[in-house]
């Protein structure tokens, strides 16, 4: 046998898979459920990873599948080196990445360090242990004000609407930006550091390929007194010295992750979801010492406007430029409106972009939605997407054209968001984390033999998978088609911007020729002689003339 030398270049290419890959979002409770209970779980994952590498991702990303009374959809974690006993087992677990390896899908998991679920044993713990105690450090507990104590701590309010404060039988607060069953951590207490560097080990050595960093910007926390008031904390500038918000010393602990990160081959990614202030300090999270990537959400509150979406692209180009990451481009998660949905709705206050109360204000969304428009422009921002530089992100459902489901009755809703009031978002995220449709047929659309834990409309049928698949001009097509060329594609991370003198039409050529044209505007727009190199539409195109809110994709001749 003689000995192989390592090939440094493929090395390299393999530890670098995450710069331009396609990562598919699943919801594990709403993809697919294979023991009929109503909620998706790990071996429903399993039985349609078919289905994933047919569509030609590159990785999955799961949201949380780890133990939780789902106080706010899974993020309030009650283990985190645990599945959920209604989503499986650890051993189902392994058997689902080993099947999605086997089809050289890597997989992603998300990790949720700024808060625990109130069942977490460590809660438990500190409730039982009293104040001042080694438990309580571990969270971060106060006394209240006024001459009993019986006053918060300070007036600010959580994320999801009321106060930031829960009050504790013997009579301390305990702190929570989310929902009060989310209690922060203390990451000035060296257990809770130590904890998570376990967890990132536990899951790595399980072959996890990489992590997604829920709230990565709010870990460290600066509580010394005075406290200011909620009115004096929004004027304070989140430039890394803010009491709670994208402090500079939340880096220390991901420099600790890296080291984690780096000791495996190859190493293991991570992606911070990281709502700053700037590109800048954006970078800082996606630095290679670093988590190495960040979201860039950009997209999710643009309009559907072609000068919009070249600032953004040109803005976050240059910013992957400046931390040596490569970007990521989102349209939908489980947290936003579908973008079908965002695009179909009329302009209110001139943008297209609505949040769950507008719609209503507005009369409804069955009246108000222009499914087919949002659904046309959907096409068109994907492709235009899947033809930049950098990592895509694909939410279930979005392959399906799915739109928002807005027909959910408030007892069957399940989101905090909703049942809080939290500004940001009225009817809060259900609407897009509703079952899958499989199947036109049957119960649940074959999601599972048991229903669904959310409401499946009728319309659900048109977008299922089976009716989908051999239709070439389905969403579901466009998306596998895209993804088969993209990899003809994607050879380099820059593109040159092309003059189309047409403000609403955006071109542009990668680095081996490929060139990409988007036309946000009503009007055609003439491609002349390139229309026979066109390769892929977002709708049909005939002849020379680039419908209207529409995309092509041109390949070079060989
Ligand atoms: C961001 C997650 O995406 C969201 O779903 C969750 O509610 C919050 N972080 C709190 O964990
Ligand atoms: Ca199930």
């Amino acid at each position: 046998m003689t000995d192989t030398v390592p090939d440094q270049k493929h090395t390299d290419e393999v530890a670098a898979w995450w710069r331009q890959a396609v990562v598919y979002q699943i919801y594990p409770r709403s993809f697919a459920d294979a023991n009929g209970d109503g909620i998706g779980d790990l071996p429903g994952i399993l039985s349609r990873v078919d289905y994933l590498a047919e569509l030609g991702i590159d990785a999955v990303w799961l949201s949380p599948f780890y133990p939780s009374a789902l106080a706010d959809g899974g993020y309030d974690v009650d283990d985190y080196r645990d599945v959920d006993p209604r989503l499986g087992t650890l051993d189902d677990f392994d058997a689902m990445v080993e099947a999605l390896h086997a089809r050289s899908i890597r997989v992603i998991v998300d990790i949720v360090p700024n808060h625990t679920s109130n069942r977490h044993e460590w809660f438990q713990e500190a409730l039982a242990a009293g104040r001042g105690s080694e438990a309580r450090d571990r969270y971060i507990f106060r006394e209240g004000t006024g001459p009993d104590g019986s006053q918060p701590p300070t007036d600010w309010v959580s994320v999801f609407g009321g106060p930031a404060w829960e009050r504790v039988d013997d009579g301390q607060w305990y702190f929570h930006n989310f929902a009060v069953e989310q209690p922060d951590l203390n990451w000035d207490n060296e257990e809770v550091r130590a904890d998570f560097l376990k967890t990132l080990r536990f899951w790595s050595d399980r072959g996890v390929d990489g992590f997604r960093i829920d709230v990565a910007h709010m870990l460290t926390k600066d509580l010394s007194d005075p406290l200011p008031s909620r009115a004096e904390l929004a004027l304070l500038p989140q430039d890394g010295s803010h009491p709670l918000i994208d402090r500079d010393d939340v880096h220390e602990i991901y420099a600790e992750w890296r080291q984690v990160f780096d000791s495996y081959d190859p190493p293991r990614t991570a992606v911070a979801e990281a709502w700053v202030s700037t590109p800048e300090r954006r970078a800082k999270y996606a630095s290679a010492e670093g988590l190495g990537q960040a979201f860039n959400f950009d997209l999710l509150v643009a309009d559907f406007d072609a000068v919009e979406f070249r600032r953004i692209i040109a803005d976050n180009l240059a910013q992957a430029t400046l931390s040596g990451s490569s970007t990521t481009w989102v349209l939908s998660n489980h947290d936003v409106t579908r973008h079908a949905t965002r695009y179909g709705l009329q302009p209110l206050n001139g943008r297209h972009v609505k949040q769950g109360t507008e719609w209503v204000a507005a009369g409804g969304p069955e009246e108000q939605l222009d499914r087919e428009g949002g659904l046309r422009r959907a096409r068109a921002t994907t492709l235009l997407l899947l033809g930049l530089p950098g990592s895509t992100y694909v939410y279930q459902g979005e392959e399906l054209g799915l739109h928002e489901v807005a027909d959910i009755t408030p007892a069957q809703r399940q989101d905090p968001a909703f049942f809080r009031g939290a500004e940001f978002d009225g009817l809060g995220r259900d609407g897009c984390r509703v079952p899958l449709p499989w199947t036109a047929d049957g119960s649940s659309f074959g999601f599972g033999s048991g229903g669904a834990h959310l409401p499946q409309p009728a319309w659900f049928a048109q977008h299922a998978v089976d009716v989908l698949a051999g239709d070439p001009s389905s969403t579901l097509s466009l998306y596998r088609d895209a993804l088969r060329l993209r990899h003809r594609l994607q050879t380099g991370e820059s593109l040159e911007w092309l003059k189309t003198d047409r403000v609403d039409v955006l071109r542009f050529a990668r680095p081996n020729g490929w060139q990409v044209v988007a036309n946000f505007g009503a009007e055609s727009f003439d491609l002349g002689a390139d229309a026979e190199h066109v390769v892929l539409a977002s709708t049909p195109v005939s002849g020379a003339a680039l419908p209207g809110e529409c995309t092509v994709w041109l390949a070079p001749d060989d």
